[in-house]
């Protein structure tokens, strides 16, 4: 059964998303389905448009159980949406094949990612994203992946578990968590439950309110790396720029520094013109930047939503536009 959009995940930034994407009929494509909270609002604000006809969107993600929930909701828009399992890695892949199933040039008016799990995942237990709940030590998005948190924590070396809870978790204690890690795995054989590795982490923090950011950065660490969540992130979006059409839109919301640093240094990346090496006075560069930023410093939610919805605290947008290759004529 359905549930409330509130219960499965609280869309974030959802006004500003709508006005800044939807402006045209055109492919959209939210790349982060979710529970279909943005899905569904973008839907309606193309039907209220009547920019539904010629219209579709594809709705990606690589859980079954989001899949469920967005099928659900997004019942009534059946004849224009078309919902699919899979990575947004493979974003360029699913664009071409769905348009060309349906007969439709893969040119894309707006892609959404709003990155990170859904409220319904770290709400539940047996996902094991939370330390906040008792569960199998697991993380995994799609459960056909093969390799799960514990097997990261039972398996990496001392070293290894160090170095990932230091790059993806930025913590200063990595080293002296990881050596606990490895001193228990030794003594009491498999890591595999979340509450089994919180009790390791609060062994080893100094308490108060620095063992809760040391418990949410080494989960956020592992998570990041069960789920290779840098790396697709940034395929997805050199491969997403790729698909937008002439002026088409793309709409990234991170919840992390290190999300938004990889967001902000792709755009940066794509917007730049490469003028040849230093002093050689071209009248044109060599390639025109093939972007504009619509944002220039990021959104961030309004406090109303803040009070209403807690993980729009550390939520940041960031939109780009597709521009001409040969022009750069800037945003009207
Ligand atoms: C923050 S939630 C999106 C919520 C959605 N915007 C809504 O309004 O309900 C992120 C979703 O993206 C999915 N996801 C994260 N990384 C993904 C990836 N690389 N490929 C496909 N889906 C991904 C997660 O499974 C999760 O359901």
């Amino acid at each position: 059964m359905s549930m409330t959009q509130d219960t499965f995940h609280k869309p974030v930034l959802a006004t500003e998303i709508v006005a800044l994407l939807v402006r045209k009929p055109g492919i959209y494509v939210d790349g982060t389905l979710g529970g279909g909270g943005h899905s569904l609002m973008m839907l309606r604000a193309l039907f209220a448009a009547r920019f539904h006809e010629g219209s579709l969107l594809i709705g990606i993600d690589q859980d079954d159980d989001a899949l469920r929930e967005a099928g659900e909701k997004l019942k009534e828009y059946d004849a224009c949406s078309s919902l699919v399992k899979g990575n947004f890695r493979d974003i360029g892949r699913i664009i071409t094949r769905v348009c060309g199933e349906k007969g439709l040039r893969p040119k894309v008016a707006g892609i959404l990612l709003d990155l990170g799990v859904s409220s319904f995942q770290i709400d539940t237990a047996e996902r094991g994203f939370s330390y906040m709940k008792e569960g199998p030590l697991d993380m995994r998005m799609d459960s056909d992946v093969s390799v799960s948190a514990s097997d990261i924590v039972n398996t990496y070396s001392e070293q290894e578990i160090a170095r990932l809870i230091y790059r993806y978790g930025e913590e200063p204690r990595s080293r002296s968590i990881a050596r606990a890690i490895v001193a228990y795995r030794e003594k009491n054989g498999l890591v595999s439950r979340t509450e089994e590795l919180a009790a390791i982490i609060r062994g080893n923090a100094h308490g108060g309110e620095k063992v809760i950011k040391t418990l949410s950065r080494v989960f956020q660490a592992l998570r990041i790396e069960v789920n290779a969540e840098l790396d697709v992130l940034r395929q997805a979006l050199f491969d997403g720029i790729d698909c937008l059409d002439e002026q088409g839109r793309m709409a990234v919301i991170s919840y992390h520094s290190l999300e938004d640093r990889i967001v902000k240094r792709v755009f940066a990346e794509k917007a730049r013109s490469d003028w040849g090496p230093k002093g050689v006075g071209l009248r044109e560069p060599l390639a025109w930047g093939t972007v504009v930023p619509v944002t220039h410093k990021p959104l961030l939610a309004s406090q109303q939503e803040i009070a209403s919805n807690s993980r729009a605290r550390s939520a940041k947008l960031r939109v780009i536009e597709k521009i001409h290759q040969g022009g750069c004529s800037g945003l009207q």
